[in-house]
């Protein structure tokens, strides 16, 4: 018997790197997993591997209220539950001085980070009970502050926010809500945060200087983050609620 047999949950930005580690770990275990994203075509790639019995996806804007509202219902209408809640798409926003920060930039994070993980939890929750696990995916850039990163870092503080006040709403319920904090991925994600990097460094190796500032010395794989998911997914963690669980390999130690 898995650790998550059976249970439904649902991840938004489960098209992309993180996303779909975790529906793998979390489809190990047993889990029925609906993958939301932007893009029906990339929706269809990252299920083509996976268990169409175990399997749903819909394609859906996190930021939109409509569009949030239909994802919690198509994964009511295929099992009538829904135990697990992975908040965790995401943009990285622009990177550059605060006088030329671009304040579209600001907003359009902003509305994936925020707005989206809002949403998500105000329409999932009242179908959620028992033993039912929220988990944001925040970031180090959640914990403390990088220059010239004003969008990604300020979003990812927010959830912080947001799952502090919530895990205090739905504990009387037994819901479980905590944030993970990665550091570098090795992802494109990342990769295109470091390219930002680069001319702020002076045209440096901005990943080497990434690594050099870990004490594990790399960057994570993806499975080594969805491995957090599932522990905060499952009965593993049952009484871990209001938490940060960092994963960074010792970046903010
Ligand atoms: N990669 C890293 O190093 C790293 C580190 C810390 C935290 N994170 C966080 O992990 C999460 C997943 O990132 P990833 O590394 O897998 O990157 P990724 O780009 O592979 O995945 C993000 C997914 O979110 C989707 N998405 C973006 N906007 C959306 C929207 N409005 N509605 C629905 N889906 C949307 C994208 O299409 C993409 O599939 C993000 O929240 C990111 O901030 C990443």
């Amino acid at each position: 018997m898995g650790l998550l047999e059976d249970r439904v949950c649902i991840i938004a930005g489960g098209a992309g790197s993180i996303g779909l580690a975790s529906a793998r770990a979390l489809l190990a275990e047993g889990a029925r997993v609906l993958l939301v994203d932007l893009n029906a075509g990339d929706l269809a790639t990252a299920a083509a591997g996976l268990d169409p019995d175990r399997v749903a996806v819909q394609a859906a804007d996190v930021g939109d209220v409509e569009q949030s509202i239909a994802y919690v219902s198509a994964a009511m209408a295929r099992w009538g539950r829904i135990d697990v809640l992975f908040c965790n798409a995401g943009n990285s926003g622009a990177i550059g001085g605060i006088e030329d920060y671009p304040v579209e930039a600001m907003d359009a994070t902003y509305r994936v980070h925020v707005r989206g993980a809002f949403l998500g939890c105000k329409y999932a929750l009242p179908h959620m009970g028992q033993g039912g696990s929220v988990i944001i995916n925040s970031s180090v850039a959640g914990l403390g502050g990088s220059p010239g990163v004003y969008a990604y870092c300020t979003a990812k503080h927010a959830q912080t926010g947001l799952m502090r006040s919530l895990a205090k709403e739905v504990a009387a319920r037994g819901i479980s809500v905590n944030t993970i904090h990665p550091g570098p991925v090795d992802n494109s994600f990342q990769t295109a945060i470091e390219d930002g990097f680069s001319p702020l460094i002076g045209g440096g190796d901005a990943t080497a200087l990434m690594n050099s500032m870990i004490p594990l010395g790399r960057h994570a794989a993806p499975e080594e983050i969805a491995r957090s998911v599932l522990y905060l997914a499952s009965d593993m963690s049952s009484f871990v609620t209001g938490s940060q669980l960092v994963v960074d390999g010792g970046f903010t130690a």
